[in-house]
């Protein structure tokens, strides 16, 4: 066990600021793991050059070994460190969505350590949009690899408390720097293939990305379980993820089907996931997760209202469907992993 230091840079002063991404830095140049708030969900940050320090990570999350880890720099330019072959693309996209919440996959020159990537010729790089993570960034002088700081499987960190609940014990620090914007991770776009293809979708929308490149793929298991012995593109699809200690169902349908489905099924244990002001229109306990027509509203409580549910009690979960325009597209790509893709179609 490690003893955690919890520290909040909220609300402190410019000297004290400092201070704390002075200590984070050398924390993580010594070789060990410091979470801290990015403007997608907070992150599990450690120096990607090194193979020990990389291993912490994936300790501490009970990671995967062969699930691959994105790469954070603070400066367009250390791109090219990461890789040899930085298509023209990447440029133009980077000029529109660095920093912020977008991922691109270029052919790595393997300079980082191995375990990185887990084992693909690939590399996943992000400049995040947070002033904490690019300074901290900064003050280490080196590129860190940083997934979201949860324990691998459950839902992603929005908050600091999230991350004092999974994290305490395993690692050195944790900067609390108040609710993440956008409340779910970035998009991750691969630029390996002919055509630029989203492997996971984020803030960062496909209409966007086509904007800049013109065509843009959506990859199968966004909305689809990946099938058994498949080779995937981006190996945390093949993932049971982001899912409470409670068992979710999705039931996509108008309010009115959705309340006569919960009202034949329901048993003790029983909660709804659904959309402000619905509540009181439930047969059963309700958390809700934003208004129905605000996709960047639900992207931003979904994480947090999965583990509410967990420290109610519930045992299942009935939720409602998003919408999969635009944002709503991440937050049905997260929600239907959290639920096992056990989506059912009301009449
Ligand atoms: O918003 C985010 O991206 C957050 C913050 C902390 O930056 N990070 C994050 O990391 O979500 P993580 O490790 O939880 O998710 C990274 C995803 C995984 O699905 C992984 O499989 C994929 O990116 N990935 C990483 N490197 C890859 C590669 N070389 N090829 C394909 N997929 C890759
Ligand atoms: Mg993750």
């Amino acid at each position: 066990m490690l003893n955690t230091e919890y520290i909040s840079a909220l609300g402190v002063s410019d000297a004290e600021y400092n201070e704390i991404i002075a200590k984070a830095a050398e924390i993580i140049k010594s070789g060990s793991v410091v979470a801290l708030p990015t403007e997608t969900v907070y992150g599990l940050f450690a120096d990607a050059t090194s193979t020990e320090a990389v291993a912490k990570i994936f300790e501490a999350k009970g990671r995967p070994q062969d699930n691959p880890l994105i790469v954070h720099i603070a400066d367009f330019q250390d791109i090219y460190k990461l890789s040899d072959e930085v298509p023209k693309e990447a440029e133009e996209l980077a000029k529109k969505f660095w920093p912020g919440p977008f991922t691109m996959i270029v052919k790595s020159n393997g300079r980082v350590s191995k375990s990185v990537s887990a084992g693909l010729s690939t590399i996943a790089v992000r400049m995040p949009d947070s002033k904490i993570a690019l300074d901290v960034i900064r003050a280490s002088k080196l590129p860190l690899a940083a997934p979201s700081a949860n324990i691998s499987g459950f839902p992603s960190p929005t908050s600091a408390e999230h991350v004092r609940d999974d994290m305490t014990g395993r690692i050195e620090m944790i900067i609390d720097g108040g609710e993440c914007r956008y409340g779910v991770e970035s998009t991750v776009l691969s630029l390996t293939g002919d055509v630029p293809r989203i492997l996971r979708p984020g803030a960062v929308t496909a209409d966007a990305i086509k904007a800049v490149v013109g065509a843009v793929e959506i990859d199968e298991s966004v909305l689809k379980p990946v099938g058994e012995g498949v080779v995937v593109s981006s190996p945390g699809m093949k993932y049971r993820h982001y899912s409470p200690k409670a068992q979710v169902i999705v039931l996509r349908g108008s309010l009115n089907s959705f309340v006569e489905y919960v009202e034949r099924h329901q048993m003790e244990g029983d909660f709804a996931l659904c959309f402000d002001g619905e509540e009181d229109l439930l047969p059963i306990r309700a958390v809700s997760f934003g208004a129905e027509k605000d996709s960047l509203m639900q992207a931003q409580r979904l994480y947090s209202a999965l583990r509410q549910l967990d420290e109610l009690g519930a045992e299942r979960v009935f939720a409602r469907c998003p919408s999969k325009e635009g944002v709503g597209l991440a937050v049905c790509n997260r929600l239907f992993r959290a639920a096992g893709f056990n989506v059912i179609d009301l009449k």
